[in-house]
């Protein structure tokens, strides 16, 4: 027969399959994968109840239902002061994951260059790959995760269309500065290259460090598609309900490829969405306290067990510096001795070998887990 695609040739089983299968296997505790081990809020639940019970059970519109859009609309308002319209600009999308591939479908020609920061979120790659595009990585240097400037020059050319930003970042917990939205601004506009945002972890910031979207930025505010999940927020990340949100040319272009490829997300799973982003307000400081004590905690426990975690200013993960420069066989070493499951990020990288120092963790987990997990670390 025929051979298949050839870009599916260079895709591997992901990372977070692989761990979970050994994880599985060996009854080790799960502090790989990013989702917590217990259940989001009962309310939500029952107005996801509440609207099957209703009849929302149907296809939705393929952009999303108008309430939920229109929750977005006041979520980027009253957070950010954002003016985002919900009949041009905001597109619902099955998670994060979808609106980044989405995106990326929409900006990309074959042959297109895209700047990512490495470490990065798995999926990008392989959404530019199957876009025809070449993933061109610059890589954030620990234990800050900051940018040579003069790397991020060099990576931009004429032919780049679009950098991909991360912010709060997965897996280092960086938040991108001012200073670096304006030096990633001066070369955007330079280059006239698009922007994805990709700001699943807005709401898990710690102390006090906040988060500010990227399309704030004057100079990037036209040109920038903002990308986002209910998933994180409200601790369902098997509903994926996420969104892109961007000037209308370019919601357009995201939402012809939206018909064609899954026309709609679960009607009923929108509706509560779009509820519970109504009731952000009274839900996120209970929801940013909880995961600010789940890091202090987790943070104090590996200490405790003689390591020395670089600590996340934002999302849930935590990246552990390791002894020698092999964090696959560290990650199995720990599975199979200590009966703890981490990430060997070195698949986070393109470029550099800089991965193979670290361990990532997962400390969306309930507080007995992480006891148990940093009890095993000792
Ligand atoms: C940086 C980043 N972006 C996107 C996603 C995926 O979000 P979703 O589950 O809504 O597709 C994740 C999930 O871990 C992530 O870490």
């Amino acid at each position: 027969m025929k051979e298949l695609c050839h870009t599916i040739d260079s895709f591997k089983e992901s990372i977070f399959s692989t761990i979970t299968r050994k994880a599985i296997e060996t009854g080790a505790i799960n502090l790989a994968q990013g989702f917590p081990d217990f259940e989001g809020p009962k309310w939500i639940i029952d107005l996801a109840k509440e609207a099957m019970d209703e009849g929302k059970n149907q296809y939705s519109a393929s952009i999303g239902i108008r309430p939920l859009r229109q929750s977005i609309q006041t979520l980027y308002k009253k957070f950010y002061d954002l003016n985002f319209d919900a009949d041009k600009d905001i597109t619902v999308t099955n998670g994060a994951t979808q609106a980044i591939y989405l995106s990326i479908k929409a900006v990309i020609n074959p042959g297109d260059e895209v700047i990512i920061f490495e470490p990065f979120y798995d999926s990008y790659v392989g959404s530019i790959l199957l876009a025809g595009g070449v993933p061109v990585p610059v890589t954030l240097k620990g234990p800050s995760f900051e940018f040579d400037l003069k790397e991020l020059e060099n990576a931009f050319s004429d032919q780049t269309k679009l950098i991909i930003i991360n912010t709060p970042h997965n897996p280092s917990g960086k938040i991108f500065t001012t200073k670096e939205y304006d030096q990633i601004a001066t070369l955007v506009e330079k280059y006239d290259t698009y922007v994805l945002s990709d700001e699943v972890y807005e709401f898990l910031t710690f102390d006090n460090f906040k988060h500010t979207p990227v399309a704030s930025h004057y100079k990037l505010k036209d040109r920038t598609i903002t990308v986002s999940s209910a998933g994180k927020t409200f601790e369902f990340t098997g509903w994926k309900i996420g969104w892109a949100v961007a000037p209308a040319k370019i919601t357009h272009a995201i939402r012809m490829i939206q018909q064609f490829q899954v026309f709609c997300v679960a009607h009923p799973l929108q509706v509560a969405m779009g509820k519970a982003i109504d009731r952000l307000d009274s839900y996120l400081p209970d929801f940013r306290a909880r995961y600010q004590a789940k890091r202090d905690f987790f943070i104090k426990g590996l200490q405790a067990a003689g390591y020395s975690p670089i600590i996340p200013n934002g999302t849930y993960f935590v990246l552990v510096p390791i002894d020698g420069n092999d964090d696959f066989s560290a990650c199995m070493d720990l599975i199979e001795k200590k009966k703890v499951a981490s990430i060997p990020p070195s698949s986070f990288y393109l470029k550099s070998d800089d991965g193979k120092k670290y361990l990532r963790f997962c400390f969306a987990k309930k507080f007995e887990t992480l006891e148990k997990a940093c009890e095993l670390l000792k």
